[in-house]
């Protein structure tokens, strides 16, 4: 099978994206795709859409997909900001059913990490490697020596008692109409609580906000350099291409 070009899929909360990625060099071979997630997001309803995203690249190689939950082995163990009825599916089975094609599920923010570490603002850097995606959720990954652990959760860490996702989110900015400064000092807040948990030597900012970063980079006092991804919000999609090539490896 020619891994070189792989569909990938970032499924998020309000927008599923895909694009094809040329593997070898981390880049979109298409423009980005975007449908809107469908409300309730319940898994049949997403495989529909993931679905329509193959037929519009006509395609029927090998897809990637980020989920936004922990995902082991295909199957999605928690679902923070999407329907409940995820817990226990797999995934893997499901997407691949719905669209005809060989798909692999993996965290999004994993996803957006190996992308990151492989083409980006993390490339080359070894010790520990802390990366954080904001967008509807808080997506945590750490990289030691290039390693990666999978499925950290730790954008639901406790923060004046409650989720840090509650408080810290890009979500929460809008929700709670907060302006850039005041959410910047929460954002800052919740890396400093990081950063005496995880001690990393460089910490990377993705996701949605990370197109902001100067509207709140200047509010952050880490010891750590704080630097953003520099894939932006494609590197949810490029990763999550990058690891179906690499199960595709596995299991040829
Ligand atoms: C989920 C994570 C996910 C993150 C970013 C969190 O709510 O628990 O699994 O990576 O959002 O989407």
């Amino acid at each position: 099978m020619k891994l070189r070009k792989i569909l990938g899929i970032d499924i998020g909360g309000s927008g599923v994206k895909g694009a094809i990625v040329d593997t070898k060099k981390g880049e979109l071979l298409t423009e980005r795709f975007r449908i809107p997630t469908p409300q309730p997001a319940t898994p049949e309803a997403v495989a529909r859409v993931l679905k329509q995203i193959t037929i519009h690249f006509d395609w029927k190689g090998p897809v990637g997909a980020g989920f936004p939950g922990v995902i082991q082995q295909g199957v999605a163990r928690t679902a923070a900001n999407v329907d409940n009825s995820w817990i226990d599916k797999d995934l893997n089975k499901l997407f691949s059913k719905a669209t005809g094609c060989k798909v692999h599920v993996v965290n999004d923010a994993d996803a957006a990490g190996m992308a990151e570490v492989k083409f980006g603002a993390g490339n080359g850097e070894m010790g520990t490697l802390l990366l954080v995606t904001v967008g509807t959720g808080l997506g945590t990954v750490i990289f030691s020596n290039g390693k990666l652990v999978p499925n950290l959760e730790m954008g639901h860490i406790l923060l004046h008692g409650a989720d840090a996702e509650l408080y810290a989110t890009d979500a929460a900015r809008k929700k709670n109409e907060l302006d850039w400064d005041t959410w910047a000092g929460r954002f800052n807040e919740y890396l400093l609580r990081m950063e005496e948990l995880v001690w990393p030597d460089r910490i990377i900012i993705g996701g949605g906000a990370s197109k902001k970063g100067d509207k709140f980079f200047h509010h952050l006092t880490t010891k750590a350099p704080v630097v953003p991804a520099k894939l932006m919000n494609e590197a949810g999609i490029v990763g999550a291409a990058m690891v179906s090539k690499y199960y595709n490896k596995l299991e040829s």
